[in-house]
């Protein structure tokens, strides 16, 4: 069967084995898919002996996906844009492959599971490190009004905006200088809500009707999630969908087939309460 891996660190608790297990099931594909604890020092060395060993693809996940970007012979304009890969991919001659699917998954998520449309809304990234670069470039896909970064260091958000400048209107700021302004979506992607911490926000950040996403998940709540909830959101949502959705793009990377994303969201929902 073909061998299928996620590296990372930590990467216990990841939710990849199980939904790609899933996938495989739903479409009668053989393969292996097993989480191995990789940190950035082993990448290197882990990395080469996987496909040297006959892996088929790997997701790679925190602290790598700077360094599977470096490793990948190949990028797609998606991981080129992004700096960062969390899909390899061995090629039939012999090449390997980068993409990065975050972007799109949590696209997919917003439109095809909860019809949030990003057109013409003002949205807000909080966080301006590596998951905050992976999307980016498909959120100015959809065309916003605006998309503003706001970073407790402000210098990277603004250099990060920079970077994106000529694919739609993005700017970047520190928290502070939110105190003013109104956004219909706020996506969290600061690596503070997976130990629970959230920046300063000021009480009126969300529009009426507006909604929250925290690109992070868990067995309860986040952090982010319950702001979203205490400050009258929509919708307050947190990364699960954007985990199976991302997933199910690596899957057709790997495959060719794209799984059904439905069923396994709900299963994995179901079995957190
Ligand atoms: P990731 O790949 O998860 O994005 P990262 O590249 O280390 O990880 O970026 C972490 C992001 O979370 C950064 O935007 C960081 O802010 P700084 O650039 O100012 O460091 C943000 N972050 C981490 N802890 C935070 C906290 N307690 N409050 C606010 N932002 C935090």
């Amino acid at each position: 069967t073909d061998r299928y891996a996620v590296f990372g660190s930590p990467i216990k608790h990841s939710k990849s084995p199980r939904i790609h297990r899933l996938f495989a099931e739903q479409t009668g594909q053989a393969l292996s898919y097993e989480a191995l604890e990789v940190t950035a020092e082993a990448f290197p060395d882990e990395v080469g002996g996987f496909f040297a060993a006959g892996g088929k693809g790997l997701n790679c996940t925190v602290p790598l996906k700077e360094l599977a970007y470096r490793f990948a012979g190949v990028k797609t304009e998606r991981a080129e844009r992004s700096k960062a890969v969390n899909t390899l991919a061995l090629q039939t001659d012999g090449t390997v492959l980068g993409d990065n699917t975050d972007g799109c998954g949590l696209v997919t998520d917003l439109l095809s599971n909860h019809q949030l449309t990003l057109a013409g809304k003002r949205v807000l990234i909080l966080g301006a490190g590596g998951a905050s670069r992976g999307i980016i470039g498909p959120i100015l896909e959809q065309a916003p009004s605006r998309l503003v970064i706001a970073n407790r260091t402000a210098d990277k958000a603004v250099s990060l905006a920079e970077e994106f400048s000529t694919r739609g209107d993005i700017s970047g700021c520190g928290f502070e200088a939110l105190a003013q302004s109104q956004f219909d979506l706020i996506l969290n992607a600061t690596s503070a809500s997976l130990s629970g911490q959230l920046p300063p926000l000021p009480d009126h950040l969300l529009a009426g009707q507006g909604s929250c996403y925290d690109l992070a998940y868990g067995n309860e709540p986040t952090a982010f999630v319950r702001w979203g909830i205490a400050h009258g959101a929509r919708l307050s949502l947190d990364g699960l969908g954007m985990l199976v959705e991302q997933a199910a793009e690596a899957f057709l990377i790997w495959r060719g087939v794209r799984p059904q994303t439905r069923p396994v969201i709900e299963l994995l929902d179901q079995e957190r309460k």
